[in-house]
């Protein structure tokens, strides 16, 4: 089903003893998908999870499970993480010299294809694959850590990004991941912009999961 808006929270920031429920609490108010942060250690500082949480993930919900991928050579993760699961397959393009061929082997596999690009690389990079794809994601923060700033000089790259789908797979959907919460959500909404992944924002809202999860869907009403 095509909603005009997801909301994608990453459970990043979540309470891994509590991961069962967190992702029922989150699904409950309102949830549109799940984002699984995969992180290597090589690509990005940061080490988090493998195909056994997104497992685990779809073993307590049935919401798509939007998996990004900050590793490198993720052509030769992509076939175990779709026997896990996941719904959506993101890879960087900083990441993927084989950029075109990664991305047919996921939609092979029965996933929707993505492509993400880092704060520091032109949108152009991108250019050449947009007509694959079902999900652009513009990073607004240097991945590797939830708890960042948003960088509002990414914006200018969704609504450039945006006017290129527009020519060539207009259903293509542009995700924002880094930063994003009440006040910086309207912003790349009105950019272009209809999924958007919040950790902190959700997972350690001061008046809990359900309030952070209210806070942004009233910006999409
Ligand atoms: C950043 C990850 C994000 C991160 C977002 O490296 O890709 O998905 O969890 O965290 P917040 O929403 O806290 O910026
Ligand atoms: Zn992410």
């Amino acid at each position: 089903m095509t909603k005009p808006y997801y909301i994608s929270p990453s459970i990043l920031s979540a309470d891994f003893t509590q991961l069962g429920a967190q992702i029922a609490e989150v699904e409950k108010h309102g949830a549109d998908w799940i984002h699984i942060d995969v992180m290597d250690g090589h690509f990005v500082p940061n080490l988090t999870m493998g195909p056994f949480i997104v497992e685990a993930c779809k073993q307590v919900t049935d919401l798509p499970l939007d998996v990004h991928l900050m590793v490198e050579e993720p052509e030769k993760l992509v076939e175990d993480f779709a026997k896990a699961g996941a719904s959506h397959l993101t890879i960087h393009t900083e990441a993927s010299p084989n950029l075109h061929r990664t991305l047919q082997t996921i939609r092979s596999l029965g996933c929707k294809p993505g492509v993400t690009l880092n704060p520091g690389t032109p949108g152009i990079a991108v250019k050449p694959v947009l007509h694959m794809v079902d999900m652009v994601l513009v990073m607004s923060v240097n991945p590797g850590y939830s708890g960042q700033s948003f960088l509002p000089e990414t914006l200018f790259k969704v609504k450039k990004i945006r006017s290129w789908l527009d020519e060539v797979n207009p259903d293509a959907i542009i995700q924002v991941d880094g930063g994003i919460n009440a006040e910086t959500l309207p912003l790349v909404r009105d950019a272009g912009a209809r999924a958007f992944v919040a950790a902190t924002a959700v997972f350690k809202h001061p008046g809990g999961i359900g309030e952070g999860m209210k806070a942004l869907r009233e910006k999409l009403k």
